[in-house]
């Protein structure tokens, strides 16, 4: 599996706080299954990190791997909040985005309500032939909202991308979290799944549990690897297989996690 959401780099923000605990997240994710992730430290009001930062953030991680034998690939990325967007320059955005082909970017979604702003925005980054990802949409109340999810299919069909934490599927986010990822998942708004993992403590990787939460083998595997490994080599989505049958008990009638 390839995580595009991770926040793995040593002492950047609420991640691991040194080396020891970049080693000990890696392995984690490597123990459940991910062969590759793109380290997306905030971009945030808190933790107005710059790339140069980032990208010596990359460089000690990726020593700090190597020197353990922990065998996880680290690309480059971010976590940039929709308002932060306006104080960047068109070149930080650039560096910024997910892995190697300067495509992607992913955007952190306002946990109490709908981006305001996002056309806007969405409008500038096309502009410099960047896609946004929007993280986590499913845990926001403008998602969860009435009329959320339709907000999102409308932004998804103007070329939005849309990241679903592995958490919200199993239910560890809560039930509306829960509700509104299924529904994504129904109406093929869910572009990947990555983990949004910050340590091994209360944030750990569980890809792997997510993917089991899907209802299908072969959309788990596209979610958690062709689409990502799509994204990060700057090529075209592969074919979508289709979403599985709601369960048994209406759309939100998954059983609970136990
Ligand atoms: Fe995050």
């Amino acid at each position: 599996m390839i995580d595009l959401h991770i926040h793995l780099l040593p002492g950047i923000d609420d991640g691991p706080a040194d080396a020891a605990g970049t080693v000990a997240l890696a392995r984690a994710c490597v123990a459940d299954g991910v062969q590759a992730v793109a380290a997306t430290p905030h971009v945030s009001e808190n933790y107005p990190t710059t790339p140069g930062r980032m990208r010596q953030g990359v460089i000690e991680a990726r020593a700090a791997l190597e020197a353990a034998g922990v065998p996880l690939k680290i690309y480059g990325g971010a976590e940039v909040a929709i308002d932060q967007l306006g104080r960047l320059s068109d070149e930080d955005l650039m560096a910024l985005t997910l892995g190697p082909t300067e495509g992607f970017i992913l955007l952190e979604t306002p946990y109490a309500a709908w981006p305001m702003d996002l056309d806007n925005q969405l409008g500038r980054l096309a502009k410099l032939g960047i896609r946004g990802i929007l993280a986590h949409p499913e845990r926001s109340r403008g998602v969860q909202a009435p009329g959320g999810i339709e907000k999102l299919e409308l932004a998804a069909s103007r070329g939005l991308y849309t990241q679903v934490t592995a958490g919200s599927l199993s239910g560890r986010f809560g039930g509306s979290a829960r509700a509104a990822a299924n529904a994504m998942l129904q109406r093929e708004l869910v572009t990947v799944i990555s983990s949004d993992s910050h340590n091994v403590d209360r944030r750990p990787p569980r890809m792997g549990e997510a993917a089991a939460e899907v209802g299908s083998a072969e959309l788990a595997k596209w979610l958690t690897t062709d689409a990502p490994l799509a994204i990060v080599r700057g090529e075209r989505l592969p074919p979508r297989p289709p979403a599985p049958a709601p369960a048994r008990g209406g759309l939100f009638g998954r059983k609970r996690r136990r």
